[in-house]
Formats: C-alpha cells, sequence, structure tokens
C-alpha cells in the first residue's frame, strides 16, 4: 500500500544527506568530544562546526548555542533556569506542554504565572503582555509557531516590550526553525529553543540560544559541558546531524522551498475545502508557517478520521491529545474559542521537506471521499442533513 505521511509536526524522516553526515560519528570517528587526544579533538571540532551552523540558522554566535536532548529540554532549561522562587512569569495558553507543564512546576515553587488568552485566530495581543507586565515580572515566554495551527505569534513585538520592561524572553521557536527565518536579534530574545526531530535531524536532539551575558540555571550537574549550561557528555552524532539540517534549513530558504512548500500546503487546504462543506481553517487569517494546516470537520470525530485515513495509508493527525483513555479537546483549540465537538474535529495536516506534490494529490483523493462516508455513518449528521 502506498503510505503518505503528512505528520511533520510530530516529527519529521532524518534526510539522506544528515544520515550521511553523522554516520562516520558511530563508527571511526567516536571520541568523547571532551577528550584532549586526537579522537577527542576531531569530535570537538565536529561539535564547533555543528555549532557555527545552528548560530548562522538563528543569527547569533557559536557560543550562545547549547545543545541539548531536544525541544522538551530546551523549553525546561530556559523556563525553569532563568526564574526563581517569587518571580512572575508570563505565558500564552496555547504554548506546548513543554513549557505549560514547566509553568505548572514554577507555579508549585512559588513562581506567580499569568496564561495570557489568544484570539480566534489564536493570536496573542502584545498589549495583553505590557498589561500583565509586574515589578517581579522575570521571563516572559511565548510559543514563536503553535505545533497545532502553525500560527505565528507576533515575537518581535513581544521581544521589543520585554526588552523596554528589562525581562527575559524566551520564545519556543521548535516549530518555526526551518520553516521560517530566525534571526534571534529581530526577536530580542535571550534564550530560543530548537528541536532537531522537527527539521529533519534525530529525535532526541536539540539547541537552545541563550543570549551572551544571560545567566542561566542548570537542570543537570555534573561536567562543564556546553560552558556549564549544560552538564552531559555531548551526543556527537546528533550533534553533527543537527548542524547538517541546520545548514540545510538555510539552503532550503535560499532556494525558495518555503514559498514551494506554502503553495502546496494551499493547495492542499483549498482543494480540501472545496469539496467538502462545513469545514474551515483553524486559525484562518493568521500568518502560519508554510507546511501546516489545521482543518475542521463538523459532524466527525477527528480521531475516527484519522484512523480511517490511516487505514488508506494517509498519516495526518488530530489536534485532540490522549489522557487516562479520555479524549481532551485541544488545549490550543479550545483557547482559540472552538467549540469541545469543533475541536474534537480538526485535523492537522503537516508538509515536511520530503513531501511532494502527489503526496498533497493522494490526500486530496482521500481526504474528502473519507470525511463523507463517515459522516454517513454518523446518526447526528444523518439527523441535520435531513432536517435541513
Ligand atoms: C512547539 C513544540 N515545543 C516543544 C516540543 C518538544 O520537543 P521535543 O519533542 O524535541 O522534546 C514540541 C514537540 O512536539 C513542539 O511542537
Amino acid at each position: 500500500m502506498r503510505r503518505v505521511y503528512l505528520d511533520n509536526n510530530a516529527t519529521t524522516p532524518v534526510l539522506p544527506e544528515v544520515i550521511e553526515a553523522m554516520r562516520p560519528y558511530f563508527g571511526e570517528r567516536f571520541g568523547n568530544a571532551s577528550s584532549i587526544h586526537h579522537h577527542g579533538q576531531d569530535t570537538r571540532a565536529a561539535v564547533e562546526n555543528a555549532r557555527e551552523s545552528m548560530a548562522t540558522l538563528l543569527g547569533c554566535r557559536a557560543s550562545e548555542v547549547v545543545f541539548t536532548s531536544g525541544g522538551t529540554e530546551s523549553d525546561n532549561l530556559a523556563v525553569a533556569g532563568l526564574v526563581a522562587a517569587g518571580d512572575h512569569v508570563i505565558t500564552s495558553s496555547i504554548e506546548h506542554h513543554a513549557v505549560l507543564h514547566a509553568c505548572k512546576h514554577l507555579e508549585e515553587i512559588g513562581c506567580e504565572v499569568t496564561y495570557l488568552p489568544v484570539d480566534g485566530r489564536s493570536l496573542i495581543d502584545p498589549d495583553d503582555v505590557r498589561r500583565a507586565l509586574r515589578p517581579n515580572t522575570k521571563l516572559v515566554t511565548v510559543i514563536m509557531a503553535n505545533n497545532e495551527t502553525g500560527v505565528l505569534q507576533p515575537v518581535e513585538e513581544i521581544g521589543k516590550i520585554a526588552a523596554e520592561a528589562d525581562v527575559y524572553f524566551h520564545t519556543d521557536a521548535v516549530q518555526a526553525a526551518g520553516k521560517v527565518p530566525i534571526d534571534v536579534k529581530k526577536i530580542r530574545c535571550d534564550a530560543l529553543s530548537i528541536s532537531g526531530h522537527k527539521i529533519h535531524a534525530p529525535q532526541g536532539t536539540g539547541a537552545l540560544y541563550v543570549r551572551k551575558g544571560t545567566h542561566i540555571q542548570p537542570l543537570f550537574y555534573g561536567g562543564r559541558h556546553e560552558r556549564s549550561r549544560r552538564a552531559g557528555t555531548e551526543n556527537v552524532p546528533g550533534i553533527v546531524a543537527l548542524g547538517k539540517a541546520a545548514e540545510l534549513a538555510l539552503q532550503g530558504f535560499a532556494n525558495g522551498n518555503d514559498r514551494t512548500m506554502a503553495a502546496s500546503r494551499d493547495r492542499l487546504q483549498q482543494g480540501i475545502l472545496a469539496q467538502v462543506d462545513e469545514a474551515g481553517v483553524n486559525g484562518e487569517g493568521a500568518s502560519r508557517v508554510p507546511n501546516t494546516t489545521n482543518i475542521y470537520f463538523d459532524h466527525i470525530e477527528g480521531e475516527a478520521l484519522v484512523i480511517a485515513l490511516d487505514l488508506k495509508g494517509l498519516a495526518v493527525s488530530t489536534g485532540a491529545a490522549c489522557s487516562s483513555g479520555a479524549i481532551e479537546p485541544s488545549h490550543v483549540l479550545t483557547a482559540m474559542g472552538l467549540r469541545a465537538d469543533r475541536a474534537r474535529s480538526s485535523l492537522r495536516f503537516s508538509l515536511g521537506k520530503q513531501s511532494t506534490a502527489e503526496d498533497v494529490e493522494f490526500a486530496l483523493a482521500l481526504v474528502p471521499k473519507t470525511v463523507a462516508r463517515l459522516r454517513e455513518l454518523s446518526p447526528v449528521y444523518r439527523k441535520t442533513a435531513t432536517s435541513c
């Protein structure tokens, strides 16, 4: 059976060039990057090259890049590492759980956290950030591109407000990296999170930009790796892969791949909406990363649609998270004001560098008819349809 993968916001396949770049570091180039002999110097050079590549992607100095085990660790390091008990933190209601749950932990240790609302397009009002500032505010942390809707937040405006108030600003750029250009100087952030597996590097790799001069309390205690900001022997193959993925992301922008991807995403979105009634885009009207569309299909259970599509070879996902057997509607979609049933009927389609025009056509041929079939099976839909 042909299988098409349109769930790249969950994870991306590691690109062949990235696999090739990391391969030697599993075998002949195995040194511990902290060793002073030839083998260690060899891998140290590879790690520092990768740091340069990541710094180029982010517009920062290499010394400002800290390699981590992924987006979750980067978010936790930024959120927990920049504040202490008694501090006030401002965040949004649509953060990834890596930030939201880190903030919940901060509340448990005596911090106060303000969770800002979003509008119907899932946008934060920068004026709300300004209004939420308090004398003890230490950190503003706002996601750059949401993982469910792809909506881009006005991070430059928020960064300006934070800088003027002399408050740290962290942004979770896990879903923005490689999709839109990032310049930490324009954003005026003090910390910015990256995850390798969202940019075609392996799972379990990541980075945190930490602005020069920013004191960050480490999460781990151990050696003086990563300038004492992240203890633990470096994952050399993973870091090399992340560096290569960063280079490929930059090349992608130079080649206009982001524009091509946006055109494919738009074709998919418009094609679906042209064929399916009572459906719409979540986050419509806001600026979004080029690879993502999140569409609600009224009268459908999103999970059922995901399974039905998977049985036909198309991998996508819902905006809903499963916890202890109960399907909770997505906190992101409900924060935007979606009814619970509409949130549950929403599907996320996310393209990757490997996605082709044929993949989009495959999805277009499948989604409308699968939605129609499931609606036919839905007693609620049949009742609504016959009473109209
Ligand atoms: C916006 C965002 N932040 C953080 C994470 C966590 O990243 P990782 O899976 O590398 O821990 C994800 C992963 O889905 C994400 O989408």
